[in-house]
């Protein structure tokens, strides 16, 4: 069957003959791909300087953010039949019994290094006409979210930072809780550093969970990407307009950040205006490159007599793939046009090497096998 995949040996991309998988164990599931998202870690996979092939293989197959149907479920799959829509997670637990995170079924937190992920790191993605997956990283779709579901992995990136930093958050008893118990953004401000698709996807995350929220981007608005913001009733606020020394007097002191850029510089001018006892989320993973100048001491003075917290966040555990369709759902419900324009483009597998290696256009490009 066909796949997309990387040769690094060859500095190779492209469409390549892949064996069609077969179920080999009774947990297994195969499932038909219909929808996989491109994202910037498969652009940057295809310039050579992230991802692995699988040991003995000098080919990586792409594809992390997937959509699709079931076809074959093996003996012991209990939770899924034939015709279901699922979506599969990407991290999988390295093999060390003294790996707790792992052993804990939380490989996102994995601490030997040892994890592989599908589609990244030394593990087949889901660029294919099909895949075979174990039940337990497969995350059941109802089939109204069919068509936007394929948002779903970059979407738990948003569920896990906000799951984290409401973790860090219950060090402040007096930030409020909805009836059942769930904390609220309510009266907190969040900044969305870019508008990409996670940065978009995490304002709307921010903004359902309640925050006032603002999304900092470079470009001037009006644009498509600022549209969609303020449909969400978030405000799109460029960088040419106010610059980051002046954000906090324009929309008050800043509770959580959530980073979805990329550019160290960029994300540390943003933490140094980070307000008090606020949390700051990285979710960028930029490429290694020159040191950049910050202000450590400035950093430092302020996330001391700030309470400050920082944090990173990798993907993703089953309760943010949970919180993910639950809040793709709410998008549907309230949002529905922004949410259906986060997808710019569905693309024949065809166009695979201009969506992964020209300029990138659009918001979210989606290769569709359907
Ligand atoms: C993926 C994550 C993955 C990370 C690091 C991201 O693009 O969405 O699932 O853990 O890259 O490889
Ligand atoms: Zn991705």
């Amino acid at each position: 069957m066909k796949a997309v995949a990387v040769t690094p040996s060859k500095r190779e991309v492209g469409i390549i003959e892949h064996p069609t998988p077969e179920l080999q164990r009774d947990d297994e599931v195969k499932i038909r791909t219909i929808d996989v998202g491109i994202c910037g870690t498969d652009r940057e996979i295809c310039t050579f300087v992230y991802g692995d092939p699988p040991s003995g293989c000098d080919y990586l197959v792409l594809g992390h953010e997937a959509m699709g149907e079931v076809v074959e479920v093996g003996s012991e799959v209990e939770g899924l039949k034939v015709g279901d829509f699922v979506v599969p997670s990407v991290r999988r637990p390295c093999s060390d019994p003294n790996c707790q995170a792992c052993r804990a079924g939380l490989q996102d937190f994995c601490s030997t290094g040892n994890y592989v992920e599908r589609g990244i790191k030394e593990c087949h993605g889901f660029m294919t006409e099909s895949f075979v997956e174990r039940e337990r990283y497969l995350t059941y779709v109802p089939s109204d979210l069919r068509d936007l579901a394929v948002l779903m992995e970059p979407l738990t990136i948003a569920e896990k930072g906000l799951a984290q930093a409401w973790a860090t958050q219950s060090r402040l008893p007096w930030v409020k809780h909805y009836e059942d118990g769930i904390p609220t953004g309510q009266g907190l401000n969040a900044v969305i550093l870019g508008a990409g698709p996670i940065g978009i996807l995490g304002a709307m995350t921010m903004k359902a969970a309640g925050f006032e929220t603002y999304v900092y981007n470079r470009s001037p608005a009006p644009n498509p990407k600022a549209e969609i913001i303020e449909a969400i009733g978030a405000r799109y606020i460029s960088s040419k307009d106010v610059p980051f020394p002046e954000l906090p007097a324009e929309i008050g002191s800043i509770d959580l950040v959530y980073e979805a850029i990329g550019i160290s510089s960029v994300s540390f001018d943003v933490l140094s205006i980070l307000g008090v006892n606020g949390v700051y989320i990285f979710t960028g993973i930029p490429a290694p490159g020159d040191p950049i100048p910050i202000d450590a001491n400035q950093l430092m003075r302020n996330v001391v007599l700030g309470n400050q917290a920082v944090i990173g966040t990798v993907n993703a555990d089953e309760a943010s793939f949970r919180a993910a369709i639950r809040d793709l759902g709410y998008f549907k419900d309230h949002w529905p046009e922004a949410i259906g324009a986060v997808i710019s483009k569905r693309s024949p597998i065809d166009s695979c090497r201009e969506l992964l290696l020209d300029h990138a256009t659009g918001i979210k490009n989606v290769i569709s096998f359907d």
